[in-house]
């Protein structure tokens, strides 16, 4: 009988303890989730929240250079959650994974505050780079479902990144991409549709009409200056 009560009161101060460590991210979790309704259940019921505790812990293993246990506790926490962040990755306060499953978060990917991540977010390495191989996010930034952000690129404060979106450049503030490669849609608040990949999305035909039409207007300049010129040879009947 003991033992049980130890067994709650130790459950209670454990809840309560976590609820105060969290209370951001708890916070966050309500404002961003309609469907969140009570403390309790956030602490209780949401993989992403529960990624992000055992990841505090394996982030500060990590950094006292404690081996093997770092992996370990990431891999647990995936196990239990779907959700893998390596022990390296750097994540500000108050993020916010929802549902969670196939997240993956790189070793050297850098997690401003206030971000919100939905499930199939991979914050990833391309495979050709080293050393800081993972992108690096600004505050208050949403991730679309299933969006790839590759390689090390920044993405700057408040953006959004569209569902199945593949980010491999650097995103500006305030701005909105998505597509395949990511392309901006809005910035600033402002609607526009500008290829960010200008290496890779150019194809030779859309680049061939696009010399035709700078050659017509400069051809429709020239015949205009001409007939102008012309007018201006003609003598004035009316005088
Ligand atoms: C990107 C997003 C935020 C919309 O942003 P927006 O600035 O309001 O975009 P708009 O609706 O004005 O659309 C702009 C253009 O992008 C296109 N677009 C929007 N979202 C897109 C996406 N995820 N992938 C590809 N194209 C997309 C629109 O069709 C539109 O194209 P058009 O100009 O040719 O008509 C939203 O579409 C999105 O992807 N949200 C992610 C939500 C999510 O992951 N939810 C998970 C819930 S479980």
């Amino acid at each position: 009988m003991n033992t049980l009560i130890a067994l709650v009161l130790g459950a209670v101060v454990l809840v309560l303890w976590v609820s105060k460590a969290f209370e951001h991210e708890i916070q966050i979790t309500k404002e961003r989730d309609p469907a969140a309704k009570s403390t309790l259940e956030i602490l209780l019921l949401y993989p992403g929240l529960h990624a992000v505790i055992w990841h505090r812990l394996a982030h500060f293993l990590w950094k006292k250079n404690v081996p093997f246990f770092p992996r370990f506790i990431s891999q647990i926490a995936r196990f239990f959650t779907g959700i893998e962040i390596h022990p390296g990755a750097q994540i500000g306060k108050g993020l916010f994974i929802d549902h969670g499953m196939g997240v993956v978060i790189g070793e050297t990917a850098i997690v401003g505050n206030d971000v919100v991540l939905f499930q199939g977010v991979t914050l990833g390495g391309t495979g050709k780079e080293t050393g800081k191989r993972h992108p690096t996010l600004g505050d208050n930034i949403v991730v679309g479902a299933g969006a790839k952000v590759l390689g090390n690129i920044e993405i700057g404060p408040n953006s959004y990144i569209g569902a199945n979106a593949v980010v491999l450049k650097n995103v500006p503030s305030n701005t909105t991409v998505v597509g395949v490669p990511g392309r901006v849609t809005r910035q600033e608040g402002r609607k526009i549709d500008i290829l960010m990949d200008h290496v890779h999305v150019l194809d030779p035909v859309s680049q061939n009409l696009r010399d035709f039409h700078q050659r017509i207007m400069k051809l429709e300049q020239k015949a205009q200056i001409s007939v102008r010129d012309e007018n201006l040879d003609e003598p004035d009947i009316a005088a």
